[in-house]
């Protein structure tokens, strides 16, 4: 196999938080007056906090000055951390922990790529921090999918080169990042808005090594 590394988006990826970001930006468009619908939440899929806020405030055609964002952009994500707080193990999404467990078996480093700043949080609950060698996340970069930065610098710590990387990401900013890194891009979910990633698979359960022969 020509891959020495996995490198996991983790909102929609390894856990479903993605739910989670979309009632508390839900909660907050009520709050100003419009509404969000399930389809408006796929735009902020794998989108930084505040590249989201201004995502959502164009759909609710709002335009407000920085401080107000801020403070708005504070208030939901302290929704989201409350959501949050009551996440138990079993959130983790059907097959995840047991491909990254077989993945290490077999000497293939594994690496979490996330923009989000709640990812150690996420990673405590599940109890999951020790399967990975190496986390990028939020909190580490300046560029946001679709930019490469996540990924190139988790590739970078782990010593390997990114053409010998796979990426498994959930959202369209996510798999053109991985694909500017140089690298696979596996998409979970739904092949007409991944439309760009490699190969697609719909969740990890039953998911055997041979995803990563490209
Ligand atoms: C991930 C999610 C986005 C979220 C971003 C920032 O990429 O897919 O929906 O906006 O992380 O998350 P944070 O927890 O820092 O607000
Ligand atoms: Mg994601």
């Amino acid at each position: 196999m020509n891959i020495d590394a996995c490198i996991f988006d983790l909102d929609g990826v390894i856990c479903d938080t993605a739910k989670y970001h979309y009632l508390a930006w839900k909660r907050l468009a009520n709050e100003l007056g419009f509404d969000f619908s399930i389809e408006d939440n796929e735009r902020l899929k794998g989108v930084s906090r505040m590249d989201s806020l201004n995502i959502l405030l164009e759909i609710g055609e709002k335009s407000l000055d920085e401080e107000t964002k801020l403070a708005l952009a504070e208030k939901k994500n302290s929704w989201y951390v409350e959501y949050i707080s009551v996440m138990k193990k079993d959130e983790i999404l059907p097959g995840v922990k047991n491909f990254i467990l077989k993945l290490r078996e077999n000497n293939i480093k594994v690496a979490l790529g996330s923009a989000s700043k709640n990812s150690m949080r996420i990673l405590k609950a599940l109890d999951i921090v020790n399967l990975f060698d190496c986390i990028v996340d939020g909190n580490r970069i300046t560029k946001a999918k679709p930019s490469p930065e996540v990924f190139l610098k988790g590739a970078e710590e782990l010593e390997v080169s990114p053409e010998r990387c796979v990426v498994f990401e959930d959202a369209a900013a996510g798999v053109e990042g991985a694909k500017n890194a140089n690298m696979f891009a596996v998409g979970v979910g739904d092949a007409n808005v991944l439309n760009k990633a490699d190969k697609i698979i719909s969740g990890f359960e039953n998911l055997t090594l041979e995803i990563l022969e490209f």
